[in-house]
């Protein structure tokens, strides 16, 4: 099974980006975490990410098409995009929203997420392992 884990704005600067709220895991590391634990899941995973709203809706759209299960870190596009939260609608696999830090710990516009309504669920504060935990409940569903 094809999974898509897009991740979004500022999330390519992740091991030098404010480390004491994001580790200091980096991007290629993330990846390299989630092809290591889809491997081991019989998952075909692939990681994207960009800091372009646009480039994030058309991989929406192509996991609407072809049907592909989606982790999903929006970054901050999750507290106020409704292009993304309307792509995310249009999802019929499972999509699972990721956030690295505890948002709701955070200040307060980071606990709203327009995401969540269309997310079969939520990993929060888990830090990169959040994208591990939703790989492995994908593989089971
Ligand atoms: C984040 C939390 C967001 O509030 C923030 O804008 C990010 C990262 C997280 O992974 O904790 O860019 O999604």
């Amino acid at each position: 099974m094809k999974v898509l884990v897009l991740n979004g704005p500022n999330l390519g600067r992740l091991g030098t980006r404010e480390p004491e709220i994001y580790g200091h895991t980096t991007h290629a590391d993330l990846a390299e975490l989630c092809a290591r634990t889809g491997e081991e899941l019989g998952l075909d995973v692939e990681v994207r990410q960009t800091d372009h709203e646009g480039e994030m809706l058309g991989w929406l759209h192509e996991a609407a098409t072809r049907q592909w299960p989606v982790v999903l870190n929006a970054g901050a596009w999750t507290h106020y995009s409704i292009a993304v939260a309307d792509a995310c609608a249009m999802l019929t696999a499972p999509l699972l929203e990721v956030h690295i830090s505890n948002v709701h710990k955070r200040e307060e516009f980071r606990h709203h997420s327009y995401i969540s309504a269309h997310a079969s669920g939520v990993l929060v504060g888990l830090g990169v392992e959040g994208y591990a935990l939703a790989l492995r409940w994908l593989a089971k569903k």
